[in-house]
């Protein structure tokens, strides 16, 4: 990722625990510090964020049914729009992300709301203006699960997209090596409808 033009980032754990992707996390913090960025941090063990409920709330209202919950959702969506980049930290549960991680995923089904139902400007500039993202893929033994991590990828792909950001890069941390990117739709008549 190009990192000159950025002036703060946003770095989520996404792991339910004190781990491996919090550590990994908190290093790129670090890193991002070193040059002179702002790093707001958001580390899915010390947060909760509740679960989607397929209300369809938002689609009328463009907000979420849940917010009068008082859960972590509301600071997440200011630290979205405010931070230039971001970087998410995840870890692998049978090939797909924590439930807790998803569940965080879901709540931007209040951005495609937004976008597909009440056609808000704000919402619609982010297909055009995307900001950069990469995913960091943190898994346990391969001898121990030969399914892979294909499904993380392509949801947190879907999500991030939602949220107006694109992945560039997909890192595995246990090989310590970049994934060849897969395409991903750039354009609204490319996106889900
Ligand atoms: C419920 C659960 C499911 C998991 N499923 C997989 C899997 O399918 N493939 C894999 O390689 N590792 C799997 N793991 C291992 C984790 O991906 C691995 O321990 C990872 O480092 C956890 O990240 P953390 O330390 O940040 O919590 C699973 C772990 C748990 C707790």
């Amino acid at each position: 990722m190009t990192v000159r033009a950025i002036e703060s980032a946003l770095v989520i754990s996404g792991s339910p625990r004190c781990g491996r992707s919090q550590a990994a996390a908190k290093a790129k913090c670090a890193e991002l510090a070193a040059r002179g960025i702002l790093a707001h941090t958001f580390f899915l063990s010390e947060r909760q964020v509740i679960a989607c409920r397929g209300c369809n709330h938002c689609t009328r209202s463009g907000a979420c049914v849940l917010l009068d919950q008082n859960d972590d959702w509301a600071g997440l969506e200011d630290l979205l729009g405010a931070s230039d980049a971001l970087f998410l930290y995840a870890p692998v549960y049978f090939a797909g992300p924590p439930a807790q991680l998803k569940a965080l995923f879901d709540r931007f089904q209040v951005f495609w709301a937004r976008r597909y139902c009440l056609a808000d400007p704000k919402e619609i500039s982010k297909v055009t203006q995307k900001k950069p993202a990469e995913l960091h893929i943190l898994h346990g033994n391969d001898q121990h699960d030969q399914h892979g991590f294909d499904p993380l990828i392509g949801i947190c792909r879907s999500a991030l997209n939602i949220a107006g950001f694109k992945i560039e890069a997909v890192i595995d941390e246990n090989m310590g090596k970049s994934i060849p990117p897969i395409s991903a739709p750039d354009t609204p008549a490319q996106e889900r409808s």
